[in-house]
């Protein structure tokens, strides 16, 4: 039994869900979990319902960003429950972002503890379908007011849950990405592999413009050279060349070190695929496209799953991947992830978090 004490919400949301156009991250759910940090210390956390909350003008984080946050997802267990899907790796994660932007680290266990007991509360809010899931999305940031730049000596952590469908519009159909020539994201030395706020606000000005010119997300360079891929707005990038799976490293810190990249590379080396982890350039990729020896592109992430990339424009370099469709590499990818997700293929790494309810 969890000593984490409820508050009930007095009336339920639930039925002002469109399930059947859910999207993503439009929804939430009625209760959240929430710890407090003062006096040098984290408290226990308590679920209560999900509120507007009240914010005074001077508070830090509105001023200098002083936030991280994480993304991971629940799902209707074929078996009956729910199951998370690696949320130790996530809370370890937020700890990392919270060294980078000088958050006090919390309890993981205390993190995954609240977590449990959110889902198990909010069960009902775990969509039906396939295809859709309970997003969890964890949020820390500085709570303290104050206007000199220093870090918060006080903070919030939130747990919030939205029910979701596919990230992108395209479902598991190809997107379109464009390489960022113009803007970058993050640099070596920076808080690129963070995930935290700067990293986002960085990328909206570019996003905005690839949009207008019809596609889902850009692909960023590393911010020094502009030659080395880096990923992509929201998820980690793959390629397979010549039937070798390529990814960045993650060495120049500026990429968010991925969970589903992780799996990706786990479930790839278990399969006997070719694997590489190297700086890989831009050059490079449409190099092997001219000679006919790039095979597939996709995107990999919590939000995007697996996300095939059917075209990518580099300056005027235009490249159509796998005539536009899904290749069958990303294909083996999605169907093994989500079935192990979904409770539906044997769960032989440990990667689920299984809740009863
Ligand atoms: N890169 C960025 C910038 C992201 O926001 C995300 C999403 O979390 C990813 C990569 C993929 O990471 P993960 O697979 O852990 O969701
Ligand atoms: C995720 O995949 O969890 C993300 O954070 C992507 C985006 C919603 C920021």
């Amino acid at each position: 039994m969890s000593n984490i004490k409820i508050q009930r919400a007095k009336n339920s949301k639930i039925n002002s869900v469109d399930w059947n156009n859910l999207r993503f991250g439009i929804f939430f759910s009625d209760h959240i979990f929430i710890s407090d940090y003062k006096n040098g210390k984290w408290d226990e956390g308590r679920i209560e319902p999900y509120n507007a909350m009240s914010i005074e003008p001077a508070m830090c984080t509105l001023h200098y960003g002083q936030t991280i946050f994480e993304g991971m997802k629940g799902f209707r267990s074929v078996k009956g429950g729910a199951n998370i899907f690696r949320p130790d790796m996530n809370a370890k994660r937020l700890n990392n972002s919270a060294k980078a932007v000088c958050i006090p680290e919390f309890d993981e266990n205390l993190l995954l503890e609240g977590l449990k007991e959110l889902v198990k509360l909010e069960y009902d809010w775990i969509p039906k379908e396939k295809g859709q899931s309970l997003y969890i999305r964890p949020v820390v940031f500085g709570s303290g007011n104050f206007l000199g730049v220093t870090a918060s000596t006080e903070y919030k952590l939130i747990i919030l849950l939205s029910p979701v469908a596919s990230y992108y519009a395209e479902g598991l159909k190809p997107v379109k990405i464009m390489v960022s020539k113009d803007y970058v994201r993050a640099v070596t030395g920076g808080i690129g592999n963070a995930k935290t706020a700067a990293n986002y606000a960085a990328s909206l000005k570019a996003g905005m413009e690839a949009h207008k010119n019809g596609f889902s997300q850009v692909l960023w360079l590393d911010g020094v050279t502009r030659k080395y891929v880096d990923e992509v707005g929201a998820m980690n990038i793959m390629f397979v060349i010549d039937d070798e799976l390529i990814t960045p490293s993650l060495d120049r810190g500026s990429i968010l070190p991925g969970i589903t990249r992780l799996s990706v590379l786990h479930l790839a080396k278990d399969w006997g695929m070719k694997v590489s982890e190297r700086e890989i350039t831009i050059d490079e990729v449409a190099d092997a496209y001219d000679k006919g020896k790039l095979q597939e592109v996709f995107g990999t992430g919590t939000a995007a799953v697996i996300s095939p990339v059917g075209f990518l424009k580099y300056g005027d370099k235009e490249m159509t991947v796998n005539n536009n469709q899904i290749g069958p590499i990303a294909q083996k990818f999605y169907d093994t992830i989500t079935g192990i997700q979904y409770g539906e293929i044997e769960d032989k790494f440990g990667w689920i978090m299984h809740i009863e309810v």
